[in-house]
């Protein structure tokens, strides 16, 4: 394991590289960023977001908590989502999940972790309310990988029914939101297919009342 003092010297190393390839990286980026993108993922050490899909400093916004939750009541994560919305108005949200999530697995659990167990209360509640969906799998792992993929979807939902999202597409901006899944045992992204672009594709009773002008 790399000591503290080796981290400080990888970066000069990176820069000095990024540098050497662009000598305007820096200068450039430091001016603004106009990222298109907004990753909401887990803090999950194995799930770097810019290095899975390849993007360099300046190109994706990230918001990273334990099993990527985006809960209504979190200022940070719903300060993010603004900000990445309305100032830099990215086009699309990536909600990306990965199998094998410690947080879902420890919310499957009974026993108590301490603080977190009020933020792994939220995985909780889906298991309950789509506990139908994992009487069939038979082994703990399976019964993970699921509710990873069902957490994911419902995050997505959660994403279109705030009014930070609800309110860029009524002004028509273009706006997307996706669920996506990482697997770390081989480093492939699964679209979990679930992507949102409207309004129109949120149940009725989360949707703001049209404005009229
Ligand atoms: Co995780």
């Amino acid at each position: 394991m790399p000591d503290i003092s080796d981290l400080l010297k990888n970066n000069e190393k990176w820069a000095e590289g990024v540098r050497k390839d662009n000598p305007e990286f820096f200068e450039t980026l430091a001016l603004q960023q106009t990222p298109d993108y907004l990753w909401i993922g887990c803090s999950d050490s194995r799930v770097p977001a810019n290095q899975i899909v390849g993007l360099e400093p300046g190109e994706i916004f990230v918001h990273r908590n334990v099993a990527n939750l985006v809960v209504h009541t979190d200022f940070n994560c719903l300060s993010v989502l603004q900000y990445a919305v309305e100032v830099l108005k990215v086009k699309h949200v990536i909600v990306c999940g990965h199998y094998g999530c410690g947080g879902v697995a420890a919310a499957m659990q009974n026993a108590e972790h301490g603080l977190i167990d009020n933020w792994l209360r939220n995985i909780k509640d889906l298991f309950e309310t789509h506990e139908m969906l994992f009487r069939g799998i038979k082994s703990d792992t399976g019964k993970v990988d699921a509710l990873c993929m069902v957490n994911v979807i419902a995050q997505v939902s959660n994403v279109s029914h705030t009014t930070i999202v609800q309110n860029a597409w009524d002004r028509g901006q273009e706006l997307s939101v996706h669920g996506w899944i990482y697997g770390i045992k081989d480093g492939l992204i699964n679209d979990l297919d679930t992507t949102l672009t409207g309004a129109n594709q949120v149940p009725a009773i989360y949707r703001m009342a049209e404005k009229v002008s």
